[in-house]
């Protein structure tokens, strides 16, 4: 069986090299500028090794950033929506000939790759922020890191030499594993399910309604770096296991993480969402409301109404947008925007500070709210804070 959707671009990347231990080539290693990677840009960085961020086989190079900035699109006109950068400080950038080979280096120093420099640019962070996140106010997460990013921004192909042990050793599949996964179950459509947060009830019935229409459902936790106030991907995995095992059919649901960062990005970032799943063989990709958003920045559909700028065979991926949805308190039923039928005093709406704070005070979440094998878990999660 063939896979149903090609990798953005037409083939899946894979910048993977073993790791040489040849003298000569270490020898060649440590005469190199090294140039740290920070959390974002290690998992950028092996997200694109591994092809998650097709066609793209390296950090942006200014002519590529400034195309995604400006109109979401690669200098080739393929769609892409968000910045993927390398910075660094002035010092080490004076120090980078272009053309000439880096050696990315991890938290420890350790070099963990290499990357050709073709480009060397400055970054304009007014500008990216507003275009990319819609706005310039550095108390939206996705800007305070384009502010306060270094200087100097670094773009050319790249290598990786050493993967880092992934943090969910038992649900982490790339790209071709995750295609090859699908090919083995047999399933030609498969939904993606982004998620930042534990799945509530309104998260489930999202997936569930986009079960009931293709083959099988891949729960995708986004498990890099969030803001601080996001539960830790390790509490929310505990979560995610407790659902799918007593909740889901085993046979049509996959778990399995996508370690990238978080932007925050709200529209432009739905859009990145879906490309990654489109790599990683998914054929749609649940919308919801306020897809990756922070704040008010966004308006509750804007990242639905994102995907209609672009023609459909442009996205390759199918968005699946779903209203606002919650737990109807006289017919006991989840239901949207869409379907029910009032009043509004009926639907069961919690802030995420309510939620916080029943949490911390050791109060179960109301089971319309939160299945409790995650209530549960959450409030352990609270109350040893
Ligand atoms: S996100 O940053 O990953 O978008 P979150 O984990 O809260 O945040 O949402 C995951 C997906 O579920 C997104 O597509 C979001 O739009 C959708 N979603 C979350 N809560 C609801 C809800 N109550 N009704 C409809 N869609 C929702």
């Amino acid at each position: 069986m063939t896979d149903t959707i090609a990798p953005h671009g037409g083939k899946l990347v894979n910048c993977v090299s073993q790791a040489d231990e040849n003298p000569e080539f270490l020898k060649y290693l440590g005469t190199l500028v090294r140039v740290p990677l920070n959390e974002r840009e290690h998992s950028d960085f092996e997200l694109i090794a591994i092809g998650a961020l097709s066609p793209l086989d390296g950090f942006m190079t200014e002519g590529e950033h400034k195309s995604v900035v400006n109109d979401m699109r690669l200098p080739n006109g393929l769609v892409w929506s968000i910045p993927v950068n390398l910075a660094t400080d002035t010092a080490t950038g004076d120090k980078i000939k272009l053309n000439h080979d880096v050696a990315l280096t991890d938290a420890t120093g350790a070099i963990v790759g290499l990357m050709r420099v073709t480009s060397k640019y400055a970054s304009n962070w007014e500008e990216e922020s507003q275009k990319v996140n819609l706005t310039t106010d550095e108390k939206h997460p996705g800007t305070a890191y384009i502010k306060n990013r270094k200087p100097v921004l670094i773009g050319g192909p790249i290598q990786l030499l050493h993967m880092r042990k992934p943090e969910f050793p038992s649900r982490t599949r790339s790209p071709e594993e995750t295609r090859a996964l699908f090919r083995e179950l047999g399933w030609k459509t498969v939904v993606a399910f982004q998620t930042r947060n534990p799945i509530h009830r309104a998260h489930e019935f999202l997936t569930k309604c986009a079960l009931e229409l293709v083959d099988g459902l891949l729960i995708h936790p986004l498990v890099g770096e969030t803001k601080s106030d996001d539960i830790p991907a390790p509490v929310r995995m505990r979560c995610y296991e407790a659902l799918v095992e007593k909740y889901y059919p085993k046979d049509r649901v996959a778990l399995t993480v996508l370690p990238a960062a978080m932007r925050y990005a709200g529209p432009r970032e739905a859009i990145h969402h879906a490309l990654m799943r489109k790599n990683y063989g998914c054929t749609h990709f649940i919308v919801g409301r306020d897809h990756a958003g922070v704040g008010n920045y966004y308006g509750t559909y804007d990242a639905q109404k994102m995907f209609d700028r672009f023609k459909p065979e442009e996205i390759g991926i199918t968005p699946m947008k779903f209203e606002h949805t919650f737990w109807h308190t006289g017919l006991k039923e989840m239901v949207s925007n869409k379907t029910s039928p009032g009043p509004k005093e009926a639907h069961l709406a919690l802030s995420g500070t309510k939620v916080r704070e029943m949490l911390a005070s050791g109060q179960d979440l109301p089971p319309e709210f939160t299945r409790p094998e995650v209530s549960k878990i959450l409030m352990e999660f609270y109350r040893g804070k």
